[in-house]
């Protein structure tokens, strides 16, 4: 028996009112079995500031997200952040987003923050179609951020880093996914670039940390730079988490039965690893058909077991 209901139930609308307890609503996606191990787990399709406004503070032990890189990819859907016009406005956008996980962490819960960085667009206002995947990227490029000239990297992770800490979060560390299987670049002026930093972030000085769950080689503490493939999820046409990048975070920061947060669910990597690992999730998407799709993945996983 499947334990999932394959049905999306609310349309994706981001403006339909309704009291923010309206579970119909925000639930899209349920278990069924009561007093099950996944008991409580939702994809919801919405924006992830609204809907994490309905959720309880003290929810969830962790948080795994990737959000939309600023200015990189259209997801062509109403709401979307990412497409801002200037770099502020998408990291205050983001940290009001931010706000809500906190709230809804519990006190010793984590977050772990995976964001991509870009170079202004120097003197180009529009990006060359991508022919492999018309979706893929975005037609036009906003203006060189104030104070940075062409061909700048913009050091967008590190911006939002502080702005997160300036926000109340703490920063305890930088961890770099190294990609032994990163894109080649048609650059020669530089370095291909092959990694991505993630953030663990913290709700409280002191927080859940398991690091007997998971060491390094010959036993020693994790270091803080993994090697993990990329593995694109051949149904979505955007970036999509490895699994093995997402299941080092559930396996340091929770135990099962916990609750699993992603406020920007995609095609639903991390909710798949959070039910293989026993522990209920909690995934937000404001586009229906990659809610969707996070359902089909996840109802997937579940019968199979
Ligand atoms: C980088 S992708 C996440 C990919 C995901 N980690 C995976 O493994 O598939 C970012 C996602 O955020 C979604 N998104 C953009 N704005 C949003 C918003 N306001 N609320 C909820 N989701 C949003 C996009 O539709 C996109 O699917």
């Amino acid at each position: 028996m499947a334990l999932f209901d394959s049905e999306l139930l609310y349309d994706g609308s981001v403006t339909r009112p309704g009291p923010p307890d309206s579970q119909a609503f925000y639930k899209a996606f349920e278990t069924e079995a009561p007093g099950g191990p996944l008991e409580g787990s939702a994809v919801i399709a919405g924006d992830s500031a609204t809907a994490l406004r309905s959720l309880p503070e003290g929810t969830f032990q962790t948080c795994v997200t990737s959000p939309p890189y600023w200015s990189l990819r259209d997801y062509h859907i109403p709401g979307q952040i990412g497409l801002e016009p200037t770099i502020d406005e998408y990291l205050n956008n983001l940290v009001k987003v931010f706000a809500e996980v906190r709230r809804t962490l519990r006190e010793d819960g984590t977050l772990w923050l995976n964001v991509g960085d870009s170079y202004t667009s120097g003197n180009r206002t529009w990006r060359a179609p991508d022919r492999k995947n018309r979706g893929r990227a975005m037609e036009v490029r906003p203006s060189t951020p104030d104070g940075l000239k062409p061909k700048d990297l913009i050091g967008v992770p590190w911006r939002l880093a502080f702005a997160l800490q300036a926000d109340g979060w703490f920063l305890r560390t930088d961890i770099i996914w190294n990609k032994p299987n990163c894109q080649p670049e048609s650059v020669k002026d530089r370095p291909t670039r092959c990694h991505e930093y993630i953030f663990l972030f913290t709700k409280s000085e002191r927080y859940f940390y398991d690091n007997e769950a998971r060491r390094g080689p010959n036993g020693r503490n994790l270091r803080t730079v993994w090697d993990v493939m990329t593995r694109p999820y051949e149904e979505a046409h955007f970036a999509t988490f490895p699994p093995d990048l997402v299941e080092p975070c559930i396996t340091l920061s929770s135990r099962p039965t916990d609750f699993v947060l992603d406020p920007f669910l995609g095609s639903g990597t991390t909710a798949v690893v959070a039910a293989a690992m026993r522990r209920r999730f909690v995934g937000i998407e404001l586009n229906p058909e990659y809610a969707r799709l996070a359902m089909k993945r996840l109802s997937n996983i579940i019968v199979q077991r």
